[in-house]
């Protein structure tokens, strides 16, 4: 296996994108990746796409190919192979595993590995049931179950287990529009208050609006290449650590524990020995908080706190920049927003942005390893990632 390392990162502005298409947003990452890694179109190998649910949101399949065609003539001129990676929420982050494998295993030299979803151009019933098409349609879906009500499943028993409040889970939210504030790309970039959280209508008792990630449009994308060629390109090039996944059943109630996301435990575990580093060797973690319930499940299962301890953690504020570890400084889901198959690939950017020192006001101080963690669907998929600005 050769070490692998990222040369040029891009996100797009993440919202309600009225005025871009899928192939739009798609192709602003695409090229905005390819310029920041100095790298010629013609020195491209491959590229992978994450993307969920093009088909039910935009009436689109075929997005590998979409995005190859209009980006950089990768597809006309250069005509490469160019994939569509799909693991709901994970799409992302399971695009970005499959890019550092060709280019690990010697396959592929230059790499892109992109991200984009387009949600906003259906009503919100149609949102939720594309959504629910993560879960399990015949157990789950049927049952009326979506996705806030398997994460309200999962917050209640929590709740239950270990005593988590409704406090803890809104200074998820709190903490996350905090950080949102100094991000250029988020979709709400305003402060919000535990109070304003437990006042907002509920969508899934005990989740309040406050609560969810919202529903997004946005793209994002990463150039992957050998490490051992990396500085021809970038003086400041980001080393993968690891790259692990991991999988779960689909539906929840098949797990062994509902408060506990055996796919995330799994995941951080084998990245953490990848790595050969501990959870108090990392500085900063993105992590999969489409539901403020989510990043507390999150921060216990990749061991960062102990199991029912994450609420505490929370409220307490060590998971904000400057506590025991900077939990979503990008502000995660919930401030920049979940276009579902591009978060994967928004994370890792974050963690580029602030390897380099480059995260302005949301800077976590001399950073030197990130970790990234992608969750699809409640938790059948999961992909980590530990990055480093040293190799
Ligand atoms: N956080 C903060 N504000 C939000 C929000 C959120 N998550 N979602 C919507 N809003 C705001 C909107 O900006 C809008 O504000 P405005 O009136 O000032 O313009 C207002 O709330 C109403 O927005 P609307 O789009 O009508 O909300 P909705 O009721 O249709 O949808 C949710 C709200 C929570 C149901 C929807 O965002 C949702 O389904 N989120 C979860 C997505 C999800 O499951 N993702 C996959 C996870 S694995």
């Amino acid at each position: 296996m050769r070490d692998v390392a990222i040369i040029g990162a891009y996100t797009t502005v993440f919202g309600e994108l009225w005025e871009k298409s899928l192939r739009d947003t798609a192709v602003e990452a695409g090229v905005g990746a390819i310029e920041d890694a100095n790298v010629a179109g013609e020195e491209i190998d491959a590229m992978y796409v994450g993307n969920m649910s093009g088909g039910k949101f935009v009436g689109q399949e075929h997005i590998g190919a979409l995005v190859a065609d209009y980006a950089a003539g990768l597809a006309r001129e250069f005509h490469i192979p160019s994939t569509r990676v799909e693991a709901a929420c994970a799409s992302g982050g399971l695009a970005l595993r499959q890019a550092i494998m060709a280019v690990s295993s010697g396959f592929h030299d230059v790499v892109i590995a992109a991200g984009a979803e387009k949600m906003t151009d259906i009503d919100g019933t149609g949102v939720t049931d594309a959504l629910a098409a993560a879960a399990d349609r015949e157990w789950e879906g049927i049952m009326g179950a979506t996705f806030p009500g398997l994460y309200a499943m999962i917050a209640r028993y929590h709740m239950h287990k270990y005593g988590t409040t409704s406090e803890q889970l809104a200074s998820v939210a709190v903490k996350n529009h905090d950080n949102g504030v100094h991000n250029p790309i988020a979709q709400f970039r305003n402060k919000i208050t535990i109070d304003q959280v437990l006042r907002s209508s509920k969508v899934a008792d005990p989740l309040r609006l406050l609560d969810c990630s919202p529903v997004t449009d946005g793209a994002a994308a990463v150039v992957v290449v050998p490490a051992d060629i990396a500085k021809k390109y970038t003086d400041t090039p980001i080393y993968v650590k690891a790259s692990s996944q991991a999988s779960d059943t689909i539906s929840l109630d098949d797990r062994r524990d509902i408060a506990t996301l055996d796919a995330s435990v799994f995941a951080g575990k084998w990245a953490f020995e990848m790595a050969k580093l501990t959870p108090k060797d990392i500085d900063f973690v993105e992590v999969h908080d489409c539901f403020t319930i989510a990043e507390i499940c999150a921060i216990e299962d990749l061991g960062f706190f102990k199991k029912g301890d994450g609420g505490r953690a929370s409220y307490d504020g060590d998971t904000r920049i400057g506590g025991k570890i900077a939990v979503n400084p990008s502000g995660g889901l919930k401030a920049c927003g979940h276009p579902v198959g591009a978060t994967g690939i928004k994370q890792a950017c974050e963690a580029v942005y602030q390897l380099r020192g480059e995260a302005g006001k949301r800077q976590v101080p001399n950073a030197k390893y990130a970790m990234t963690h992608n969750v699809g669907g409640s938790g059948a998929t999961c992909a980590v990632h530990i990055f480093s600005n040293e190799r």
